[in-house]
């Protein structure tokens, strides 16, 4: 029911616009994530984390240039890449917003040669209709030395890996 009436205060999504994110985003950017990091659903991010990091986000802002959502790539190594930092404002929810950010995190993958991506998320039903598989994160020990053995959820995380090879999806290479 509220996220019934939520959902009616959503942007249509012909009035949203996909777009690199700019310096101006950046507080915008941080206050979603660390919203949903304060109760316990995200990792924070830090905004110089952010700033530095502009050219790896993409975001959704509607037509006053409100911020509606985003996503960032993270990149481990040539090849390979995390779905990270994935927030959308919670009246924009299940409008397909969260998809189409990460079929855009995707194309910026792929413009950059990357052929896998991978997310510790704990909505793996969302990345597995957008065609991620359930994965082993041992198979990721790139993201294990960076974030997880800082993480103060390491011994009790419950977020779950999924991943996707891009190289398989040619409608994503032909919007490359
Ligand atoms: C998870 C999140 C990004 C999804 O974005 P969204 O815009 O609400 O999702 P979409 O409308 O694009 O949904 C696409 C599909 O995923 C499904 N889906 C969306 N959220 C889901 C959830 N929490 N659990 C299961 N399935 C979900 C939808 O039903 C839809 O399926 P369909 O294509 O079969 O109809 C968004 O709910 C969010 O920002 N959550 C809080 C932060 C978070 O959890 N981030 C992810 C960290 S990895």
């Amino acid at each position: 029911m509220i996220q019934q009436s939520l959902r009616s205060l959503a942007p249509r999504q012909d009035e949203v616009t996909l777009r690199p994110a700019r310096r101006a985003d950046a507080d915008a950017i941080v206050r979603l994530v660390n919203g949903y990091a304060a109760e316990g659903i995200m990792l924070p991010r830090s905004l110089d984390s952010v700033v530095h990091a502009l050219d790896d986000f993409v975001v959704a802002v509607d037509r006053r240039g409100k911020l509606l959502g985003c996503g960032a790539l993270k990149e481990y190594s040539p090849s390979l890449a995390e779905v990270s930092s994935l927030a959308i404002v919670r009246e924009a929810h299940g409008t397909g917003l969260g998809r189409r950010i990460v079929r855009q995190v995707e194309t910026l993958a792929l413009k950059r040669g990357i052929t896998e991506l991978f997310a510790l998320t704990l909505t793996p039903a969302f990345f597995e209709s957008a065609g991620y598989a359930l994965a082993d994160r041992a198979g990721y020990p790139e993201k294990i030395r960076h974030d997880c053995l800082r993480c103060p959820r390491r011994i009790r995380c419950d977020e779950i890996c999924v991943s996707r090879l891009l190289a398989a999806s040619p409608a994503l290479e032909a919007a490359a």
